[in-house]
This record gives C-alpha cells, sequence and structure tokens, in this order.
C-alpha cells in the first residue's frame, strides 16, 4: 500500500501541517500508510504520540520522511531542497501556485515527479469537500475580524450602560466571496452593523442571508465570470464603486477588503484619501494583501498606521489558526487521495488502495495535476463553455439595438426626444424673442446658453460624482463675491457694511467648496 507522508512546513512562520490526528485516522480507513516526520505536529498542539496512536509511523527527520514516502503531502510549495528529496518517481500534493513558481516544479520534474496542487482543485460541486482554497479562505475572513477586534479600541456591539449608550461598530466588507462571507458573519456575531458590496449579483442573496446589507450602485454590470469567480471590471464600474466607498469609509469604523479576481493584482480600490477621512481608530484589513492589496497603504505581513487607522495586511491568517487549518486542509487532502484511488474507466482496478492512478479523464485530477511523471500538464486545457442563449433575439439585433438608442434615433419605444417637443420648445423660445425688450435679450441668450451647458454637464457626471460636483458648482456660485466688493468702496454706511458680510460668507463659499471638493475627487485618485 502507498506510504504517505507529512513533513514539517519548514517555512518561517507557517504553523499549520498537512494532516492532523484525526485526518490520518481517516488516511489509515482508506487503507494507507502513514508516516510523520518527528516534531511536524508541534505548532499545532499535536505530539509524536497522539500521530503514533492514530496509526502513524514517525520518522525521525525530513530526509527519512521524503525517502520513505510514496506520496508526500505538504501544505506549502518545497522550499530549501524539499524538492531535491523527494523519490525519484515519487508523488507531491500541497498547495504549489505553479504560476508563481515554475523553478520548484521544474526541479520536481528532474525528479519525474508526479505533482497535485490543491490550489488549482477546480470549483465544481463534486469537488467541494477538496476545495482547499475556500477552506482556508472561511477561516482567513473570521480571522480578519478578529484581527479587527484587536486594533478596534470599542465595542463592536451597541449597549446602554448606567454610563452612557454606545454605538455599535459599522462593519464594511467589500467582495462577498467566501473570505467575505465569513468576515460578515463573525462581524454580526460580535454584534456589529455589516455593509457588503460585491459586483457579482449572485452575492445579494447570501449577503442579505446573513444579515448584512447588500450596497448597490447605479452602474450596472455584471460581475460574474468564469467558475463562480468575478470577472475584471469596467474602469467606470471601478470608479462608481470607489464612490461608494469614498461615502463609506466616512461612516464606517472597520473595512474588510477581499476583492479579488484569480490571476489578476488586487484591484486598488481604497485610496489614501480614504483612509485619512475614517474615524481616528478605524481599522483596514486588507486580505488581498499578497496581490499586492486593495489598498494602497497596506504592507503584506506588516499592520501599518496611518493616521490613527490601522492597516493590517497579514497574509498568514489561516496560520493564526492552525490545528483548526490544519484539521480542514488535511481533510481536503484526504479527499483528493480518495479520488485518485479510483481506477481509469479502460484500467482494470486492482484492489481498492493498493494503488493511486492518474486519471486524466477526470476533471478533478485534469485541473490539479501540475507534472505526471515529470511531464508538465498544467494548466489543465480550458473547457469552451457555450454561449448562453440570446433572449429574444440575435446579439446582431441587439447591438443595432443599442446602437440606434445611443444615437438618439431609436425615438419609437419613446426613449428619444420626440421631435415634436423640439419643435414647440423652438417655437417658444422664438415667440419670447420677439417679445422681450432688446436691452433684455442678451441675459437672456447667456440664460438659456447657461441652462444647456448645466444640463450637459449633469447629465454626463456619473450619478455617483455628483456630490463633488456640486460643491464645485457651489464653490462658483461664491463669485457673487464681486457684488459685494462693488459696495465697498466709499462711505461707511448700511450698503458697505452688507457688501463686507458678503463678501466674508462668499470668502468662505469658495474657499471651503473648493477644499470639500478637491477631498472628494483625492478619494478617486489611485
Ligand atoms: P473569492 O474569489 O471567493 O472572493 C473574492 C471576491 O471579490 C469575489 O466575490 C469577487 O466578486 C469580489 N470582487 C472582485 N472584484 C471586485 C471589485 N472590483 N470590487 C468588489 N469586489 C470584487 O476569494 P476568497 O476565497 O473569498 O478570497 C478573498 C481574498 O482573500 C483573496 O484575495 C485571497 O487571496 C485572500 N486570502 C487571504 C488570506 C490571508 O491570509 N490574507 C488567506 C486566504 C485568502
Amino acid at each position: 500500500m502507498p506510504t504517505i507522508g507529512i513533513p514539517k512546513e519548514i517555512h518561517p512562520g507557517e504553523r499549520r501541517v498537512a494532516a492532523t490526528p484525526q485526518t490520518i485516522l481517516k488516511l489509515k480507513k482508506l487503507g494507507f500508510d502513514v508516516m510523520v516526520e518527528s516534531g511536524a505536529g508541534s505548532t499545532i498542539n499535536a505530539s509524536d504520540a497522539e500521530y503514533r496512536e492514530a496509526g502513524a509511523a514517525i520518522a525521525a527527520d525530513a530526509k527519512e520522511l521524503w525517502s520513505s514516502s510514496d506520496v508526500v503531502i505538504k501544505v506549502r510549495p518545497p522550499e530549501d531542497g524539499e524538492a531535491e528529496m523527494i523519490r525519484e518517481g515519487g508523488w507531491l500534493v500541497g498547495f504549489m501556485w505553479p504560476g508563481q513558481n515554475r523553478e520548484i516544479i521544474d526541479r520536481l520534474a528532474k525528479r519525474k515527479a508526479t505533482v497535485f496542487a490543491m490550489d488549482s482543485v477546480p470549483r465544481i460541486t463534486r469537488a467541494q469537500k477538496m476545495d482547499t482554497l475556500s477552506a482556508m479562505a472561511n477561516i482567513a475572513g473570521y480571522r480578519a475580524i478578529i484581527e479587527a477586534a484587536q486594533h478596534f479600541p470599542r465595542f463592536f456591539t451597541g449597549q446602554i450602560t448606567a454610563a452612557g449608550k454606545i454605538d455599535p461598530a459599522k462593519v464594511l466588507v467589500i467582495g462577498a466571496g467566501v473570505a467575505g462571507l465569513s468576515a460578515i458573519g463573525a462581524a454580526k456575531g460580535l454584534g456589529a452593523i455589516v455593509r457588503a458590496f460585491d459586483p457579482r449579483s449572485a452575492t445579494k442573496d447570501q449577503v442579505a442571508s446573513m444579515g448584512a446589507e447588500f450596497l448597490e450602485l447605479d452602474v450596472k454590470e455584471e460581475g460574474e465570470g468564469k467558475g463562480g469567480y468575478a470577472k475584471q471590471m469596467s474602469d467606470d464600474f471601478l470608479k462608481a464603486e470607489m464612490a461608494l466607498f469614498a461615502q463609506q469609509a466616512m461612516q464606517v469604523d472597520i473595512i474588510v477588503t477581499t476583492a479579488l479576481i484569480p490571476g489578476k493584482p488586487a484591484p486598488k480600490l481604497i485610496t489614501q484619501g480614504m483612509v485619512e477621512s475614517m474615524k481616528p481608530g478605524s481599522v483596514i484589513v486588507d486580505l488581498a494583501a499578497e496581490q499586492g492589496g486593495n489598498c494602497v497603504l497596506t504592507e503584506p505581513g506588516k499592520v501599518v498606521h496611518h493616521k490613527g487607522v490601522s492597516i493590517i495586511g497579514y497574509t498568514d491568517l489561516p496560520s493564526r489558526m492552525a490545528s483548526m487549518s490544519s484539521q480542514l486542509y488535511g481533510a481536503c487532502v484526504t479527499a483528493l487521495l480518495d479520488d485518485l484511488r479510483k481506477a481509469p474507466a479502460d484500467e482494470k482496478a486492482e484492489d481498492e488502495a493498493t494503488r493511486l492512478y492518474v486519471n486524466l479523464d477526470d476533471e478533478i485530477v485534469r485541473g490539479a495535476i501540475v507534472l505526471h511523471e515529470g511531464k508538465m500538464l498544467w494548466p489543465a486545457p480550458v473547457k469552451e463553455q457555450p454561449p448562453p442563449p440570446e433572449p429574444g433575439g440575435s446579439a446582431k439585433e441587439h447591438v443595432a439595438v443599442a446602437k440606434a438608442a445611443s444615437s438618439g434615433h431609436g425615438a419609437d419605444d419613446g426613449a428619444g426626444i420626440s421631435p415634436w417637443l423640439l419643435l414647440a420648445v423652438a417655437v417658444i423660445l422664438l415667440g419670447l424673442g420677439v417679445v422681450v425688450p432688446a436691452g433684455k435679450l442678451s441675459h437672456f441668450t447667456v440664460f438659456m446658453l447657461a441652462v444647456f451647458v448645466g444640463f450637459q454637464v449633469v447629465w454626463n457626471v456619473k450619478p455617483a460624482l455628483h456630490t463633488p460636483l456640486m460643491s464645485v458648482t457651489n464653490a462658483i456660485s461664491g463669485i457673487i463675491l464681486v457684488g459685494g466688493m462693488l459696495q465697498l468702496s466709499g462711505e461707511m454706511n448700511v450698503t458697505t457694511i452688507l457688501g463686507a458680510i458678503a463678501v466674508l460668507i462668499a470668502t468662505i463659499n469658495i474657499a471651503g467648496g473648493f477644499l470639500v471638493t478637491n477631498r472628494m475627487l483625492a478619494m478617486f485618485r489611485k
């Protein structure tokens, strides 16, 4: 029977281990022999004796472990000579991130190894029990709230005490994937008011079912991409959501950001301006820190303090709850090993668990395999998805309708401006031109142009940007300052006093308006 080997993780700070005494019981039940490196469970309070009791043999050191194991299961990709320790033709299962670790994969290929990446297991229903990414993200989301609570100087829950009323903390969760939903659950459990945002409309009900408020945008763009992940959003969408976050940043106490599209750097959604607009003592937990962070001030692995706001960029949140994450990770790896016991259709299965098979017809195996006897098989070919059916007509028709609507010619449905209405306005204007006294006609022309320009400006600015637009127009309207200044010359009388007051108030209006606009626009700058 194949021997499954579990070495001690050597990555600095890594506290997880690929199997716990409980998951070893399961491996034994499947018929495997198991060997654990001495001290491998020290970081999760599992002694060699407990592993032995569960049925594992104990290897004195890493060398003995790697050379005696048919299949090594690990958490982190091999490092510091581990790749060279694997048996010629041996198997390895663990987080591999093959896209980022080509050099390690090449070294394993030289050993003719067969390698499976837990991070490449496809997100399909049958593979849910092997989904280590979701298992770890679930823990990371929970832990993000615990870390936030440690830095947040107030209660999460509201209280009414003899000493006064305490408002509940407000938490904003950006990205309602696995980690985001878990963070929502943890924050709600502590009594906070929770809001969440995600571009995938499917998350709306999930957020609501967790008891949080789903924030919505006026911009309609569906974020659902392939395999249950989000797609990259348009610049307009990103701008609009950032405007939403800018408003929220001034209101909430804690922001947990988890926004990510696989294989892409994390979108920068929280600007320095937004951080500075948060209340002192506020906390941001940036789960996307390892991929560059959703907040511009995040430093991976560190806690940054900026103008009273703590920005947590830990990249090892699951490892901070090592016994729990090792248990879930070990269970996922065991489920994959169980799947690898199934023989391909064209091969006659031997007695179960006497060997493992590489069945490339199995979608899970094909997705996860990186090397087969040293041959590179990653990434798995992408399956062509049939195009979604066009509701009520062909794609060409939709394009034609969209073009007509945008050029203003699609008037049949009433979306465009009726030519009759335009004619009526023209007649009224002509009539006014005839009756208005000649002296006032130039004022009237300026007024009409102002209405037209103002309408065009407001109409072409996204609703999310209307607040900065209003503050700048407010500032410009302070131009009445000139009127006040004109009254200031001459003797002191009621007119000059009123003029002085007008100058003072208009100055505050102009300076304040531009200041507020500047602060708001700073929040959109990356
Ligand atoms: P996921 O793919 O399930 O969720 C990511 C969510 O972000 C998706 O719901 C997606 O729709 C959303 N999103 C994408 N673009 C967005 C945008 N522009 N605005 C708002 N939302 C957007 O991923 P999962 O598993 O929940 O992980 C979330 C993050 O946590 C990832 O960055 C992952 O690498 C990280 N993570 C961090 C750990 C740590 O120790 N710091 C541990 C585990 C995961």
